[in-house]
């Protein structure tokens, strides 16, 4: 297949490029090749006839994105438009990522592909809008992850939840982290082969959860970064503060496939995946 990767610096879309790369023809595609707000940037996919697009490109500082709804919207919710638009034009196959953010975080069980979706901050709204926008092409996939980390880092500068727990053990910083918002951590090179096994096995369009099996709350998941390296910080669990931040952020986002395991490409468990990404980090 011919895959365009679109955020290819990104910290999933590097994975992607890898991953993908070792079966596939990868055409990378960074910022300064399109923006996706833009329709007329993306005649490079035009000119590069593409089999299958992957947008990873998104505005996702959930709090700024309340401050700045119209960028949010326009990146996100226009972007999966023009992408969905330009893949139906050219016969392609679309694929958005996007989040756990879809969801209010109400439930008390992890959240199936056939959870209904709703969205309580302007980020995951414009995710929720995209995901409409991406099915006016027949031809799609929507694959949520959540709780990203990845080798590369956020934008592919290296810094995710993973690191800023390690930089601010290595400080002796005192670490407070709250343990009443719970999510399913996802390593982006798990994602990627996810999402390698579905196009590779033609699964039916839709969408897929790939995150990593299990759940913990963000004291747990920072807990096990500690017990995994052997780090010793002064770590507390704490209560989310109401006042933090401009967006309400889902109590509860946990996410699981009822679809992936028919296939056998369900990913591994959380703890694992991040000892994974420990060792890849070099951190052990
Ligand atoms: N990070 C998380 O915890 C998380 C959780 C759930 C879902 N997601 C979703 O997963 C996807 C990938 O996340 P990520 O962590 O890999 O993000 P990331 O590291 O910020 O990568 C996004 C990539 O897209 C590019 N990009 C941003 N805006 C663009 C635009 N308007 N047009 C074209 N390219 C643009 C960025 O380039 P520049 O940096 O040069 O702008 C960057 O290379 C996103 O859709 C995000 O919403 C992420």
């Amino acid at each position: 297949m011919r895959i365009a990767i679109i955020g290819s610096t990104g910290q999933l879309g590097t994975d992607l490029v890898k991953t993908l790369g070792t079966a596939h023809e990868v055409i990378s595609l960074t910022h300064s090749d399109l923006e996706v707000a833009d329709y007329d940037s993306l005649v490079i996919l035009k000119e590069q006839r593409p089999d299958v697009v992957i947008n990873t490109a998104a505005f996702h500082k959930t709090d700024q994105c309340e401050e700045e709804p119209k960028k949010t919207f326009c990146v996100n919710a226009l972007g999966a438009r023009n992408i969905a638009m330009m893949t139906k034009e050219i016969g392609a196959t679309a694929v958005y990522i996007s989040s756990d953010y879809v969801f209010d975080g109400s439930k008390k069980e992890p959240y199936t592909e056939e959870s209904i979706p709703a969205p309580i901050n302007t980020y995951g709204i414009s995710k929720l809008a995209a995901e409409h926008f991406t099915r006016q092409n027949p031809k799609h996939y929507i694959i949520r992850i959540a709780s990203v980390f990845g080798k590369a880092g956020a934008s592919g500068k290296g810094g995710n939840f993973v690191e800023t727990m390690i930089n601010k053990a290595k400080k002796n910083e005192p670490i407070m982290v709250v343990d009443d918002m719970w999510m399913s951590p996802t390593y982006t090179k798990d994602a990627a082969s996810v999402l390698k096994g579905i196009l590779e096995l033609q699964l039916p369009y839709g969408v897929y959860h790939a995150t990593n099996k299990g759940y913990c709350s963000w004291y747990q998941f920072a807990k096990e970064i500690f017990q995994i390296t052997r780090l010793n910080p002064d770590l507390k669990p704490t209560k989310t503060d109401p006042n933090y931040g401009k967006a309400k952020r889902p109590a509860f986002s946990a996410l699981t496939s009822t679809k992936l395991s028919k296939y056998n490409l369900e990913p591994r468990g959380w703890k694992e995946a991040l000892r994974a990404y420990l060792i890849e980090k070099g951190h052990i």
